[in-house]
């Protein structure tokens, strides 16, 4: 599936174990301005009126690392106007030169990395790991939808009888608006809108209220590296406010939306009840229930490295992670009782040190949700393990990581966002059961297998209804065009971002046949 011209490969990261590194990129991340950053709406001719909203680190909620404004709802009218008249004059701009800006930008910010990853630490609470490895997901994204449109966007000829000629043109479909997460505020912020704006269409961009500030670092990026003003947008605001505004409009001809399946729910119905406008495209990319199952041929150092990788690694916070681990009986124990100790070891504290291995929650209501969850848990599940916080965590949003067991992954009733693992035990017998169980929950994102036996293997894979499968190693971290990522059912629509099928869906196909 790698695209026969990604000749230039995924992008390069810093080395974290290099000392000389590890000091340039401190010494670059201080001088980032934390503190001063801001984000108000990028809308030609307007300018910001709302108020001075103040952003916290989540880490350490005593600092203010910025504040923003949201956009009033004239700033979204005069951005859909603008998106209007901007789009056929960029769909009409050829599609290498569109790929050209998506590459400079992409260049652009691998050589400012140190500032973005400062911002996903201050304002998201990311792990230097976790920095580094957004920023590259973010530049991956940028490259490999330039080269998608390069392939895609030359007319294909096709063939006809003689005396005839017949071709196929693809183009942008108008105006998206692109509304994205928190948990990836860059790299699926500015995949979104590469991936729009590589097929011809103009963006409106809205990022998830408690990342502003990296959502307006990334669109001036953009516009720096040549994207016309109003070819891209930035909307920050609420999204029952400036984002139902927008998925209401009959000038919004698709939505690409990442997000929790509730409210890709509210986009689908506000999309189907407009009354004007073209019937909109949806792309949701959506929550999961994500199993990993060992099987007894496992290896159980193996398979406790990957879970807590799986489980903990962005403090739970990602749509791939692991929220069940399925044991085979015969080795439950074992796996237990490596998997509490491996949790001993956890550290759990400020983002910013490259020894932390997990930091905080991205906001009070997350960490109440988790709480409240642990309290249900105290209840009806039996207790694993719970990680140590480390020290300054009082005065952020931290929850520690924890696993309890369960009888069955049917006791979960929705996705818990966060560093939660349950594990339960199954017999040899029950294991089309057991994939029946996990099928049952309507999720179909990740599914991970740890297994020596071939035929298990592959009898798991053609029974789950998963987006994406890892076998013997963890389930998270997908790499743009080389694991095309997104799920089924209550996990999204489709297609798969990083994947070859993707950058289709925003356009809208021509074919164009002539008597010769
Ligand atoms: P969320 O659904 O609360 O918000 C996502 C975005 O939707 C935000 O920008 C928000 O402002 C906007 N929004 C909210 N209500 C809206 C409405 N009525 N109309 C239009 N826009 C609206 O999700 P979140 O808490 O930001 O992100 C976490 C969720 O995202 C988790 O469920 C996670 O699994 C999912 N996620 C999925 C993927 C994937 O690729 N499948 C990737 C990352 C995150
Ligand atoms: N694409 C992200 C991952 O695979 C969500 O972890």
């Amino acid at each position: 599936y790698r695209s026969q011209n990604q000749h230039r490969g995924n992008s390069m990261g810093i080395n974290l174990a290099n000392d000389d590194a590890l000091r340039d990129l401190a010494a670059a991340m201080n001088s980032a301005g934390a503190g001063s950053w801001t984000a108000s709406p990028l809308v030609a001719g307007t300018q910001p009126a709302g108020e001075k909203i103040a952003v916290t680190n989540p880490a350490d909620r005593r600092e203010t690392v910025g504040h923003w404004q949201a956009s009033t709802s004239a700033d979204v009218e005069r951005a859909l106007a603008n998106a209007v008249a901007a789009q056929p004059g960029w769909d009409a701009t050829p599609a290498s030169s569109r790929a050209a800006l998506l590459e400079h930008a992409a260049d652009l910010l691998e050589a400012r990395m140190p500032a973005y990853m400062a911002m996903c630490t201050k304002e998201a609470g990311k792990t230097l790991a976790d920095g580094i490895a957004e920023v590259r997901e973010a530049v991956d994204f940028l490259r490999y939808y330039a080269l998608q449109a390069r392939e895609h966007f030359a007319p294909i000829a096709l063939p006809g009888p003689t005396g005839e000629s017949n071709q196929l043109q693809l183009a942008g479909r108008g105006v998206f608006a692109c509304i994205s997460p928190w948990n990836f505020p860059l790299a699926i912020f500015l995949g979104q809108i590469a991936a729009a704006l590589a097929a011809g269409n103009t963006v409106i961009a809205k990022p998830a209220e408690q990342t502003n500030l990296i959502g307006f670092a990334a669109v001036k990026l953009m516009h720096d590296a040549g994207i016309p003003q109003d070819v891209l947008q930035y909307l920050p605001g609420d999204g029952a406010t400036v984002g139902a505004a927008l998925t209401r409009d009959p000038r919004v001809a698709g939505v690409c939306f990442t997000g929790s399946t509730e409210t890709a729910r509210l986009i689908n119905r506000a999309l189907a009840s407009r009354e004007a406008g073209p019937i909109a495209t949806l792309i949701a990319e959506t929550g999961g229930q994500n199993a990993m199952i060992a099987d007894s041929s496992s290896l159980p150092e193996q398979v406790v490295k990957d879970a807590l990788g799986s489980a903990f690694t962005s403090a739970g916070q990602r749509c791939s992670a692991a929220r069940v681990l399925l044991v085979q009986d015969d080795i439950a124990d074992k796996v237990i009782g490596m998997l509490a100790g491996a949790m001993a070891e956890l550290k759990v504290g400020d983002p910013g040190l490259p020894s932390t291995d997990v930091g905080p929650v991205i906001d009070t209501e997350a960490k109440c949700v988790l709480d409240e969850h642990a309290a249900k848990m105290q209840g009806s599940a039996k207790f694993i393990a719970r990680a140590t916080l480390g020290e300054g965590t009082q005065h952020g949003t931290f929850f520690a990581p924890t696993a309890w067991e369960l009888k069955s992954i049917a006791e979960l009733d929705r996705e818990k966002f966060g560093p939660a693992l349950h594990v339960v035990r199954w017999k040899a017998d029950e294991l089309d059961a057991l994939i029946d169980t996990i099928n049952a929950t309507g999720y179909g994102l990740t599914l991970g297998i740890h297994s020596r036996i071939d035929a298990t293997i592959d009898r798991i894979v053609a029974r789950a209804k998963v987006g994406n499968i890892y076998v013997n190693r963890n389930q998270i971290g997908a790499v743009v065009g080389v694991q095309p990522f997104g799920g089924q059912g209550l996990s999204g629509t489709g297609p798969k971002a990083g994947g070859p099928h993707y950058l289709p869906r925003f356009a809208t196909e021509k074919t164009v046949t002539v008597n010769t």
